[in-house]
């Protein structure tokens, strides 16, 4: 597989304007700089029907997102912290990746996952980031070394610098792994095919 490594970003905000998103296309720009393609899923475009409703696998924005998420060398995701957790959006979208299930690579299999949250306290967003590196996990997702939690900035506060540091370094996890294993495997899906073409 040859040209960027492409990164599918999914923001589980549905507020305008969030702080999840702006920062979360902090992260993006960041991966862009590094040479990464980015899709980005907020708004109306993560606006999808209730998992497991009737004709919800066939909706197209559901159809959409595990077209690009499947696709995809990595992720950047980010939720706000609703009651201790992820947002329920977020969580949707995850199960919707279900379609996913018999790929060669099922799910998020091989790709990294960078994982941010916004609360406004300190114990919420810590309690959700665990929550939403467990939800990467389960997807067979690599939660990258670093995930960012943040309590609470200001929309339009001058750019923390420590923020911007972390947010950088999480893109640059996810960029790095990405092409790491695209070197090693050819890409997303491949080093399983090979293993069973090998069986
Ligand atoms: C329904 C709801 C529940 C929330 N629960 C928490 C919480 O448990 N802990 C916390 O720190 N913040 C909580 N918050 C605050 C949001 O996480 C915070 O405002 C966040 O920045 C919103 O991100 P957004 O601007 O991207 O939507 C909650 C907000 C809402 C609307």
């Amino acid at each position: 597989m040859t040209g960027p490594v492409r990164l599918a970003v999914l923001c589980g905000s549905a507020a305008t304007p969030s702080s999840t998103e702006r920062l979360l296309r902090r992260a993006a720009a960041h991966a862009e700089s590094l040479g990464a393609r980015v899709d980005f899923f907020a708004g109306e475009r993560l606006r999808l029907p209730l998992y497991g409703t009737p004709g919800a696998a066939s909706d197209s924005a559901v159809l959409d997102l595990v077209t690009s998420v499947a696709a995809a060398d990595g992720l950047l995701v980010g939720s706000p912290c609703y009651h201790g957790s992820v947002s329920g959006l977020l969580k949707n979208a995850f199960d919707h990746l279900e379609e996913l299930r018999d790929r060669s690579a099922p799910y998020l299999d091989g790709r990294a996952v960078g994982c941010l949250v916004v609360g406004q306290g300190a114990q919420g967003p810590a309690n959700a980031l665990r929550a939403l590196r467990d939800i990467v996990h389960a997807l067979r997702g690599w939660p990258t070394p670093l995930g960012v939690t943040v309590d609470g900035p200001p929309l339009r506060a001058p750019a923390d610098c420590e923020l911007e540091v972390r947010l950088e370094l999480v893109a640059r996890q996810v960029v790095a792994f990405a092409e790491a294993r695209r070197a090693v495997t050819g890409g997303v899906g491949r080093d399983v095919a090979a293993v069973s073409r090998s069986a």
